[in-house]
């Protein structure tokens, strides 16, 4: 193993690149850790220096990145995480994977633009900068590569590749993962698209290579817009049928035997995350800003599943309506509080909304969820375990994420009434969704 000059790191595994991976978080950590298993030499830089520390000392943050990939990966020395930019220097690939959230309602490209303006000081000619987060369609070419040409004093295309390829990662998905999805791929111009590509080939299986690099940020847009109104689709459905007196969830079970032209989607509490709630609508920005057009599936989606939550709690009202209780004063233990079952990401999660607004109601809110860190809190609700006197002492248990682990036959057993967003209970106390 040789040292690389001026660098913590070991030399790269022969045929194998120096890469600076922008960005720590669940896309970019599992992308430095593929790298590194492959035999590239990884630099992970993140801004949040806590994040780092935890890495160096071996510690996982991400739930589908198990702390022994961390470790063996650092007893390689081919992976350094820091928090100092400096360390990128020496870098051939650099991959962007920060954030990209909305403030007040609209895209903030501001982690982006800082990613790049770090990086751009250490491109030099032959480098290739590929952008992986996920973003509206000429985010690459009119943002990120005036950047990277200003701060280099290089040129995109002639000195330097630069590229966008969207990641597809899953959480909790053991079926799908980084190495056997399909990757698509794109270049600011031929020579680039061939780095980008080279480059995701000693990573994954397979990558679909696309025209521009506006048509890669388009796919994943366009794979999230489908997600976004199909569950608006069924929720509001979901929301008929109850007034129709339907079982909405049967009608689903027997469309999905169709084997063509059918697709499954299941309503729930809410969308949270990033790919539901807020990606849809930097496409829909970027549809008003440029064409003056609102993007109207994408408002009407938000509209839907921004509003679950609000339903749930008419359920819930309504059923203890009907009972001659009240919420106020009342105990509600909420099941699951992340966004997705079987993960510990509490990001946008629906599960708050309802808290928020049970407990503006008087109800004492308390929510169980092995998969949510300890560190996790919100002020509107009290984390407990899923204790039999937890669920006796609730007048009301609200399936909110239906997370595998949990002990349903105790909830069964033991829950004066259920209302469950999910599916997952059945019984003489259990309403549905
Ligand atoms: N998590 C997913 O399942 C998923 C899937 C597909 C796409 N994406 C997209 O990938 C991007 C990253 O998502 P994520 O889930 O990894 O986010 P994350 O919040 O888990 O991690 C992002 C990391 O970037 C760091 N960061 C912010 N600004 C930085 C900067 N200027 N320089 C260096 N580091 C910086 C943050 O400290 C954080 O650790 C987003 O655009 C997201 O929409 C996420």
């Amino acid at each position: 193993m040789s040292a690389l000059p001026n660098s913590r790191l070991v030399e790269p595994l022969a045929g194998r690149q120096r890469v600076a991976l922008i960005g720590q978080g669940y896309v970019g950590l599992t992308l430095a850790m593929r790298a590194v298993e492959v035999g590239h030499s990884v630099v992970g830089f993140d801004v949040d220096e806590e994040r780092v520390k935890r890495l160096a000392a071996g510690e996982s943050q991400v739930g589908d990145i198990e702390p022994a990939r961390i470790t063996d990966a650092l007893a390689s020395g081919r992976y350094l995480p820091t928090s100092r930019v400096d360390d990128c220097a020496l870098f051939e690939v650099a991959v962007i994977a920060v954030p990209t959230p909305l403030r007040d309602g609209m895209p903030d490209l501001s982690h982006i633009e800082s990613a790049a303006r770090s990086l751009a000081r250490h491109v030099r000619a032959g480098s290739t900068v590929i952008l992986e987060s996920t973003t509206y369609p000429g985010t690459t070419e009119e943002m990120l590569v005036p950047i990277l040409e200003l701060g280099s004093g290089l040129a995109a295309g002639v000195d330097v590749s630069v590229g966008y390829s969207p990641e597809r990662i899953d959480p909790g998905n053991t079926t799908w993962t980084l190495t056997n999805t399909p990757k698509v791929v794109s270049g600011f111009d031929d020579r680039s698209l061939e780095a980008v590509k080279a480059f995701y080939d000693t990573l994954v299986e397979r990558t679909v290579v696309v025209a521009s690099t506006k048509e890669a940020e388009l796919t994943k847009l366009l794979e999230n817009t489908f997600r976004h109104v199909n569950v608006a689709l069924v929720n509001e459905l979901a929301m008929f049928a109850d007034d129709l007196d339907i079982d909405v969830w049967s009608a689903i079970d027997a469309a999905s035997t169709k084997p063509f032209g059918f697709m499954r989607f299941e309503p729930g509490p809410g969308v949270g995350g990033h790919c539901l709630p807020i990606d849809p609508t930097y496409l829909a920005w970027r549809a008003k800003s440029r064409l003056g057009r609102p993007f109207r599936f994408v408002e009407l989606a938000n509209d839907v599943n921004e509003h679950m939550p609000d339903y749930v709690v008419r359920r819930l009202s309504a059923s203890f309506n009907a009972d001659r209780r009240v919420l106020n004063g009342s105990r509600v233990l909420l099941l699951g509080v992340s966004y997705k079952r079987n993960t510990g990401d509490a990001s946008e999660t629906p599960a708050v909304e309802i808290a928020r607004q049970l407990h503006q109601m008087g109800v004492d809110v308390r929510a169980a969820d092995p998969h949510v860190p300890p560190r996790w809190a919100d002020p509107v609700l009290t984390m407990v375990d899923l204790t039999r006197d937890e669920v006796s002492s609730a007048e009301a248990v609200v399936v909110v994420t239906d997370h595998d682990d949990f002990d349903y036959d105790l909830v069964r057993k033991h829950a004066r009434y259920v209302l469950d967003t999910r599916h997952r209970l059945d019984g003489p106390r259990v309403e549905q969704l």
